[in-house]
């Protein structure tokens, strides 16, 4: 049974990333689209570096919780989780410019079938077994809870018994099912834990992982048998498979286990699950657990993101702000959207989603520091170039300290989007580096160094525009897995296509290399990055 250590040389080859895939109760919010759009950015800089991708992301149709939504609307669950996906789920991607690979649903045959083969050869390697279970229930989460996690209600709910997560009543179940045999795997995955640090991320999600399993695990119940919408157990027509279980396989299902052999070995596992915090324990402790029953490989990482609250609580939607993700693309546009969340809020930590903050920062990072930054130099090699861009005549010391920053701001980026999912610091990096060109231009003057019309004063202004055209070359392929509309906008300005190729084609890696841009380009004024702000609308 392979569970750790690296693969065969030659099996894996893709970079495959995933995000949960989400409930269609009801239509996404900031909170899915924030695990989303991370998805995407950690996929497109794999990309950017030339590796093979696999980003797959989906939806998650079965249980009590969506068969009770259709219910309450009047609809069959099917009905209600089409609606859902093709009229608010896959459009919204679709908008935020996901560039996902597939999308899994997991009503589609292709999945189920394949979920049914793994739960019977689960079953006949006597993994699992029926017994009887009474005990707390979360519909929301879709989980039974331990009676030492649960919250003494108030209120409305006095004399009750909530879940930490949504504050709702839990309900008593009791019901025959099967259970897999979790308890025996807690060992096993405490040696994995231990054996790859990085495995969960971040660390205090990790510190609380690892204290749960060294508290003993539980068997898991892997079937209901008290309502019908799910995949049917093989070997037993009255139960369903247990949704987290049905859910989990995604990752599986969607990448050929079972029915593509060479895109399962090119593909699976994971490199990376994306997860928010609440859905931690069972990719950390019950998919590992379910992977090393059947002999599989385990994935390489799996990364909570913190969540985003509102009112001191996780935003869900019960609490929601109002605001949709599409309020604030209209207000500050697809690309501003993609970056802030990213960029505000340390990945891993909570935080809040504030209208004013995100305006701050458009208008002092966005738009003041990088869309000033291209339009000036743009507008300066227009009017002393005639457009054309000049060559660098002699970099001196300032423009070596340019080169340096460049390198730094590449390999830091690369080193913390890429591999330590520390997207804030990945993102500051680079701006970090639009600020050094900024100051390198005021520094510089190079409005006054056009009133010498020397040979000397020309090769110096040449110099200067060049370092910064040539610096924001780096800053639109840094940028493009994080806001691919404006760093197409940059490289058309730059006229960087017709000598470098497109935007995808640059690698990463070749970034911080000095003088990619040859000279003699056209640079052209260009649309502006970011345009200044509308009134904020009135709700
Ligand atoms: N269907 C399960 C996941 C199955 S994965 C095999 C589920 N779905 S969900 O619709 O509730 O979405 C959960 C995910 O959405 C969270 O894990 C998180 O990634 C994201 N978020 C939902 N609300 C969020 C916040 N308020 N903040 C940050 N992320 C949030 O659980």
């Amino acid at each position: 049974m392979q569970t750790t250590g690296p693969q065969p040389a030659g099996a894996k080859k893709e970079y495959y990333v995933s995000t949960p895939i989400y409930y269609v109760n009801d239509a996404p919010h900031l909170g899915h689209a924030y695990t989303t759009v991370a998805g995407d950015v950690l996929s497109r800089w794999h990309r950017q570096r030339g590796e093979k991708v696999w980003f797959l992301t989906g939806t998650d149709e079965h249980g009590q919780k969506i068969m009770r939504t259709a219910d309450a609307n009047g609809v069959s669950p099917q009905e209600w989780c089409d609606k859902l996906v093709e009229e608010a789920w896959k459009p919204l991607w679709e908008h935020l410019e996901i560039a996902n690979d597939d999308f899994i649903r997991t009503t589609e045959k292709r999945h189920t079938d394949r979920v049914q083969e793994f739960v019977q050869d689960l079953y006949d390697k006597g993994e699992i077994y029926k017994g009887g279970y009474e005990g707390p229930y979360c519909v929301g989460c879709e989980e039974y809870k331990l009676p030492g996690e649960l919250l003494d209600g108030e209120g409305d709910f006095a004399g009750q018994k909530l879940c930490p997560v949504h504050k709702k009543p839990v309900e008593i179940l009791k019901e025959e099912n099967y259970f897999f045999k979790l308890s025996e795997y807690g060992d096993k995955l405490l040696a994995r834990y231990e054996a790859n640090p990085d495995f969960i991320q971040p660390e205090s999600a990790r510190n609380e992982v690892v204290n749960f399993v060294r508290q003993g695990l539980q068997d898991l119940s892997i079937s209901r048998s008290t309502f019908d919408w799910g995949v049917p157990v093989p070997w037993d027509e009255k139960h369903v498979i247990y949704v987290w279980v049905d859910a989990l396989l995604n990752y599986a299902t969607a990448v050929g286990y079972n029915e593509n052999p060479a895109k399962f070995e090119s593909t699976f596992p994971a490199n990376v699950h994306l997860v928010g915090k609440d859905i931690l324990r069972f990719h950390a402790i019950i998919w590992p657990a379910m992977l090393m029953a059947q002999g599989l490989p385990l994935p390489g990482k799996v990364a909570a993101n913190g969540w985003l609250m509102v009112g001191g609580e996780k935003m869900s939607k019960s609490n929601l702000t109002g605001i949709k993700p599409q309020d604030l693309t209209s207000h500050f546009g697809v690309d501003a959207y993609r970056w802030y969340f990213l960029r505000a809020i340390a990945f891993g930590q909570d935080g809040s989603f504030s209208w004013e903050d995100f305006s701050a920062r458009y208008t002092s990072e966005l738009a003041n520091d990088y869309g000033n930054l291209a339009s000036r130099v743009a507008a300066m090699v227009g009017k002393y170039f005639g457009g054309e861009l000049p060559a660098s005549a002699a970099d001196g010391e300032a423009e070596q300290a340019i080169h340096g920053g460049l390198a730094k701001a590449v390999a830091e980026a690369d080193r913390k989007i890429g591999e330590d999912l520390d997207f804030q610091g990945g993102i500051l990096a680079i701006f970090d580096f639009v600020k050094q060109v900024n100051g390198y231009i005021t520094e510089q003057e190079p409005w006054k160094v056009a009133k010498d019309t020397s040979d000397e004063g020309k090769a110096r202004l040449a110099t200067i525009l060049y370092t910064a055209a040539e610096s924001l070359r780096a800053v639109a392929v840094l940028l493009n897995p994080i806001m691919p509309d404006t760093s197409q906008k940059l490289w058309d300005s730059l006229g960087a296509e017709a000598s470098l190729g497109t935007l995808a084609d640059q690698r990463v890696q070749d970034a911080g290399t000095w003088g990619r841009l040859p000279a003699g380009m056209t640079v052209t004024k260009g649309a502006v990055l970011f345009p200044r702000l509308e009134e904020k609308p009135t709700a």
